[in-house]
């Protein structure tokens, strides 16, 4: 195939300004070298626009870990797609897992941030995944069929658009269990063959589906080297500019 992997690093709740400053300018030093792979960074709100400033002019990738649908409003502690393209953003995490268990997002408003996000020529970051309760209960592919379908509802591939799909199976983030490659590239290929169902062939071998939940430097190149395994969406590992520029030489 002839998709770029790309390598995202979610900082979650994580870093001060002047932190996040610090780590952006260290990776930024870290990858210069990178080629064949495309890297990625979701600092939080408050740093994003510093962490743009430093960003500037290099190929990596700024992005906001979350957007709201309307684009302005009465709408108190929310950030628009507009205000994230603003602050330098050319993507952003959508549905992460974390704001569908804690913060009530469902795949009705992961769908409206979805269609926000392109409107503003964000590349959305739609990440979906089952629990452990749903994977012990035989009913993995059956979450991940309507997460897909109900977060893409109304989407149709003109060539352009280009959006990317996470898979995090909930019981491997932040756990230090990791799926296995097999079982990662089981619930990958999956769903390109749905996206492939829904919206045509093009659309469906170009999307990368990145894997997170628990990489790590020495798990990495065996996950990558998965045929539908397009890249990995990193917590924990990305919050330390060497470990996270490792995942990015995934291959040396
Ligand atoms: O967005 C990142 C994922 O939630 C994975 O987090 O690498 O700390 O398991 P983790």
């Amino acid at each position: 195939n002839n998709r770029t992997p790309l390598i995202a690093g979610n900082w979650k709740m994580h870093k001060t300004g002047a932190q996040a400053v610090e780590a952006a300018s260290r990776i930024k030093t870290l990858v210069t070298s990178a080629t064949g792979v495309e890297v990625m960074i979701a600092p939080t709100f408050t740093a994003l626009y510093q962490v743009g400033q430093v960003l500037k002019g290099s190929p990596i990738a700024l992005a906001g870990q979350n957007l709201h649908w309307e684009s302005q409003g009465a709408f108190t502690g929310e950030i628009s797609a507009q205000m994230l393209a603003d602050a330098g953003c050319s993507q952003v995490i959508v549905g992460h897992s974390e704001r569908r268990q804690f913060f009530g997002e469902t795949d009705e408003t992961v769908n409206m941030k979805i269609k926000a996000a392109l409107s503003a020529n964000l590349t959305p970051v739609l990440c979906i995944g089952e629990s452990e309760t749903e994977r012990e209960a035989g009913n993995t592919f059956s979450v991940l069929d309507k997460q897909v379908r109900d977060g893409l509802n109304g989407f149709a591939f003109d060539g352009q658009a280009d959006i990317v799909v996470a898979y995090e199976p909930v019981w491997a983030i932040g756990t230090g269990k990791t799926a296995t490659r097999e079982q990662a590239q089981e619930a990958h290929r999956f769903i390109r063959n749905l996206l492939d169902s829904l919206f045509g062939k093009p659309f469906a071998s170009a999307v990368r589906i990145l894997y997170g939940g628990s990489v790590k430097p020495d798990n990495v190149k065996a996950l990558m080297e998965m045929p539908d395994v397009d890249g990995a969406l990193v917590g924990g590992a990305s919050l330390d500019p060497e470990t996270f520029s490792k995942l990015v030489f995934f291959n040396d």
